[in-house]
């Protein structure tokens, strides 16, 4: 094994385990440190330098090994594809590029993990989200090319897209300028509104599933590849570690709600681009369950408070595709798009403002007409304020006036 080939596999491995929550970002970045400074002296790899720092235990090392064995052994098998390499993995799977002998083309192929083909009518929505993720064609989402089974593994053939994610540039520290973020988030919000016209939620909308080539083309990944309900069972109890911290996740999705539908993306978008604006995710916490919590119950920081020099405009499209309860958002991407172009071509943002216009008043209907207690208070102290100047003014006209009648009353006497 070459020497490259062997970073490669030790950069897999380590960031298989991060993605599975087994070891922290620093841990894998402390042994990538540790593996370069003694590559020529010591050679060891990077499963044996986590066990050594107790990062990971050794059974723990033994699975994502096998797991990665696993995949690799299914995607050569694979008849009319020619693996050339690894794009990448996450906390599920190992992504693979390919040569599709037929077309002579290059394809991305994803490998699923064992433990999904063993859960009950899995593979039957495999199949049956493959063929609708197929009938898709937008050139903002990854094409999906084929779905099938080897090796005792599932997999899924797409376009091979060049380029990055947007969680690449989220993770270096990037903050976006509104026309920067607007430019990306209106491709992915065309994207979306494709995919549900069709009938598709793809329910794992975030930067790691956003991909933009050199070009600065948007490309939606794994449409189609829908996040299991018990995946969010798992996280909360986190035993379950295969399973990435949910940043932005729509609130009837950590409660398991099933009717899942497009407002659920609506909701992952407006995380997405208040990640990209303030440089943070809505909100962040030690655990995935405490993260979960927060989506539910926790108001968020206006991104206008954390960026003072977004326009408001912005905050308000955020704020109203990332209300808590699904009837508060925009009713479709379509909406939030009408919106998101306004603010491209300098205007204020319509649906939005109505949004904020009636969720007041409904709130007035439901709740009787909310007393403002402190601004109450407020106005009653200027009143008694005003009361008694007027009791003072009177006072001393009263003493004018009395003194005047006295004194006439004087005048005519004598
Ligand atoms: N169609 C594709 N073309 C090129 N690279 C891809 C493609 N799909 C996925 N990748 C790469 O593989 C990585 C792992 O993908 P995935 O298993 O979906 O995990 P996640 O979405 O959590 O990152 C992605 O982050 C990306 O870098
Ligand atoms: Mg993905």
């Amino acid at each position: 094994m070459s020497s490259n080939d062997s970073t490669s596999q030790d950069t897999l491995f380590g960031r298989m385990a991060v993605e599975q929550n087994l070891c922290s970002e620093e841990e894998f970045k402390k042994c990538g440190a540790h593996l370069r400074k003694v590559a020529a002296t010591n050679p060891t790899n990077m499963p044996a330098l986590m066990v050594k720092h107790g990062f990971i235990t050794k059974n723990q090392a033994r699975r994502v090994r096998e797991m990665i064995k696993e995949s690799k052994s299914a995607a050569g098998q694979i008849p009319g594809y020619k693996v050339s390499g690894k794009l990448g993995s996450g906390a599920m799977a190992v992504v693979y590029k390919a040569r599709q002998l037929s077309l002579d083309r290059d394809v991305a192929i994803k490998v699923l993990p064992k433990r999904f083909s063993e859960k009950s009518n899995y593979i039957e929505r495999f199949y049956k989200e493959g063929k609708l993720a197929a009938k898709l064609n937008h050139n903002n989402i990854v094409q999906a090319i084929d779905v099938g089974e080897s090796g005792g593994l599932y997999y899924f053939v797409m376009e091979y897209v060049e380029g990055k994610t947007l969680y690449d540039d989220l993770a270096k520290g990037k903050i976006f300028t509104e026309d920067e973020a607007l430019d990306l988030i209106i491709q992915l919000c065309d994207a979306l509104q494709h995919a549900h016209e069709q009938g598709m939620v793809h329910r794992d909308v975030k930067p790691k599933n956003i991909m933009i080539t050199p070009d600065g083309v948007v490309k939606l990944a794994d449409m189609g590849l829908a996040r299991e309900t018990s995946d969010i069972e798992a996280a909360k109890n986190e035993q379950g570690k295969a399973f990435g911290t949910p940043y932005y996740i729509a609130p009837e999705q950590v409660r398991g709600e099933v009717d899942i539908d497009g407002r659920a993306d609506l909701y992952a978008v407006g995380a997405t681009l208040y990640h990209m604006l303030t440089g943070r995710v809505p909100f962040q916490a030690k655990t995935p369950t405490e993260v979960m919590r927060k989506h539910l119950t926790d108001q968020i920081i206006p991104p206008d408070h954390i960026n003072t020099s977004l326009s408001a405009g912005i905050s308000e499209v955020i704020e109203v595709a990332m209300a808590k309860r699904k009837e508060d958002r925009y009713s479709s991407i379509e909406e939030l798009l009408l919106d998101l172009n306004a603010i491209r071509s300098g205007q204020a943002p319509v649906v939005a403002k109505n949004k904020f216009t009636l969720e007041g008043l409904e709130q007035i209907e439901q709740e009787g007409i909310d007393i403002d207690l402190e601004g109450q208070q407020e106005y009653n102290d200027e009143i008694d304020r005003i009361v008694t100047k007027y009791r003072v003014i009177m006072i001393i006209m009263s003493a004018v006036i009395a003194l005047l009648l006295l004194t006439v009353g004087y005048q005519m006497t004598r």
